[in-house]
Parts: C-alpha cells; structure tokens; sequence
C-alpha cells in the first residue's frame, strides 16, 4: 500500500536530501538542481574527498520521499510507472557509462538506494549556457559559437557512433566550463537508433528545440537529424536570446524568419545557412549526420 502523502502539508526537508546525509560511499554537500524527474547533488566521496555530482530519480508527479530517505510511489496507480521510469534512469547511467568523450558528462557509477537510483558522475564546473545567455554577460560572436558548438558535435557524433541519438539537446543541458568548454549533460530521454524494439517510455519534448518527429511521437523518423534540429535551434536561440519557435507551430504556419534573413550582416552568410539547414521542418532535408553538419561548418573555419 502506497504511503499516506498530502502535498499541502509534506514537510519541505523531505524534498531533497539534505547535506550531511551519507548514501553508497559519498556524503551529499547541497543540491545543485532539480527538476521534474530528478535532483542533481553535489557530493564528496568519503574516502578520498573527491567531489562528484550525483544525479537522483525522484520524479515529482509519481512519487515522494518519506521520512527515512526512502522514495515511495505517491499512490497504486503510480507506482507501476515509477518503477518502469526507474528502470529506464538505470539504462541512461548504463549508456553514459559506455559513453568517454571529453565533451560528454562523464558517469563514474551507478547504484541503487533508498528504492531509487543514483548516477555518480565527475563533478564539472561550469554555468548553464541557457544562464549564460539569458545574463547576457558576454557577446555572442561567431568565434563563441563554434568553439562550444563544434566541441559539443564531436561529442554528439560520439554517441551516434554508439547508435544512440541524445533527443534532449538544448541549452539548459550544456554546461559552459572555463575556456569556453562545453559539456553535455542529461542522458533522460536516450534513445537507440535505430530502435530496437518499440518500448514505452515517456515522450520529452523541450519546446522550440525538439523537432517535428519527435513532437508527434513518429520514432520511426527518429534519428540523428533529431538531434541536429536541436543543435540549430540551441545556436539560435544563443543568437537571439530565446528559444525559437516550437516546430508544431512551425509545421502548422513556418513564422520562423530564416536566420541567413534575421541575421544578416551579423554573422557570415555560409554559418547562418547551415543553421537553417539544421532547423529544416522536414527530418530529411536536414543534414543526416554531424559530419555534414560540421563540414557546413568547417568551410567556415577554413576560410
Ligand atoms: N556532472 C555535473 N556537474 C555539474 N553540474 C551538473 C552535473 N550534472 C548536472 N548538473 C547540474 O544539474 C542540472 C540538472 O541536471 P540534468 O542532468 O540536466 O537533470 P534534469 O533531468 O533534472 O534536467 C544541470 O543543468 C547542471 O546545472
Ligand atoms: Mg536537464
């Protein structure tokens, strides 16, 4: 039987654990974010005081923790959905671990406690490029962009290689890091490719950076050209200061102004074309690979 849980009264501690709590062989410090699904924490390995983030599947809507740190289904009906999302958390720490790329956020491990699951990764510091772009601290320049953004391709074509596509690539999940070094984060929505079996699993969509394809759940048109919408719109919305408009309205009436017309002059025509390349509508006539996507690029730097 599911736990008695009233959101107006739950004591707000419970929400996340709290520092000084000591869990697999790492003592938490404070947490970092959370969202939805999950809570990130900074944390210390106890023996050798390395620092390290940990992630913690403790999606909101289904379930909650409880006075000693176990996290329990908010009610019967959610609990069959909390174990099946639990199970998939545990393969994106699983694909992660395989996954070594200097521009990929790097899994150390993984374990089960309190009835849920943890990722262990390497600690980064860094800033949120969506934080660092709704700050406007910094100009963004052509130089900016494709010192983060051809470092993050080499790290998504990485996990194409490994027959995965990433399918939640946005500014919120690049960490910024000294140098201008980009780190991609968050594995939730992991996909193979092409997909083996048909399994269910909970559609996310981040609006203005998903695609079509994915927006209307066709997985079968699913590849790594999702991705490479979601690396156009993230450059443009580095461009403009917002998210771009979601491919849904787009589909229904296209108001997005191409950026080779809305940027014109401020950017060099060949960078502003790949973009709009990237942020086709239709899945094929995007470019089909990173490769070609970069080569777009390229011809950029080698000018
Ligand atoms: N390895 C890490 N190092 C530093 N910060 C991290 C790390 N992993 C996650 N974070 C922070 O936690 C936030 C949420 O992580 P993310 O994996 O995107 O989880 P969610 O599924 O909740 O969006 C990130 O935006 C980032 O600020
Ligand atoms: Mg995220």
């Amino acid at each position: 039987m599911a736990e008695y849980y009233d959101p107006a009264t739950y004591p707000n501690e419970w929400n996340y654990l709290q520092p000084g709590t000591i869990i697999d062989q790492y003592v938490i410090e404070r947490e970092l974010a959370h969202g939805g699904f999950s809570s990130v924490y900074l944390a210390r390995q106890r023996e050798d005081q390395i620092q390290v983030a940990i992630k913690e599947y403790l999606p909101r809507k289904l379930a909650h923790r409880t006075w000693n740190n176990k996290v329990v289904a908010n009610d019967e009906e959610s609990l069959r959905l909390f174990q099946c999302g639990r199970n998939l958390f545990l393969e994106e720490a699983k694909v992660l671990a395989n996954l070594k790329h200097p521009s990929i956020v790097e899994v150390v491990s993984f374990f089960s406690a309190n009835s849920t699951v943890y990722i262990v990764m390497t600690y980064d510091y860094g800033i949120g490029l969506d934080k660092m772009i709704k700050q406007k601290k910094m100009k963004v320049t052509l130089d900016f962009l494709l010192t983060v953004f051809n470092a993050l391709l080499d790290g998504v074509e990485k996990i194409h290689q490994h027959h995965f596509v990433h399918l939640d690539i946005k500014p919120a999940n690049i960490l910024i890091r000294p140098g201008y070094n980009p780190l991609l984060l968050d594995f939730g929505a992991v996909q193979a490719f092409p997909e083996v079996a048909q399994k269910q699993r909970s559609k996310v969509v981040s609006k203005g950076f998903s695609p079509v394809e994915q927006c209307h759940g066709k997985t079968q048109l699913i590849g790594p050209w999702t991705d490479l919408y979601a690396v156009g719109a993230s450059i443009r919305s580095c461009m403009e200061a917002k998210a771009p408009v979601s491919s849904v309205e787009r589909l229904k009436k296209d108001t997005l102004t191409p950026a080779v017309k809305a940027f014109k002059r401020k950017f060099p025509e060949t960078f502003l074309k790949a973009i709009d390349w990237a942020m086709a509508i239709e899945p094929e006539r995007r470019p089909q690979s990173v490769q070609e996507l970069k080569q777009a690029f390229q011809l950029l730097t080698e000018a």
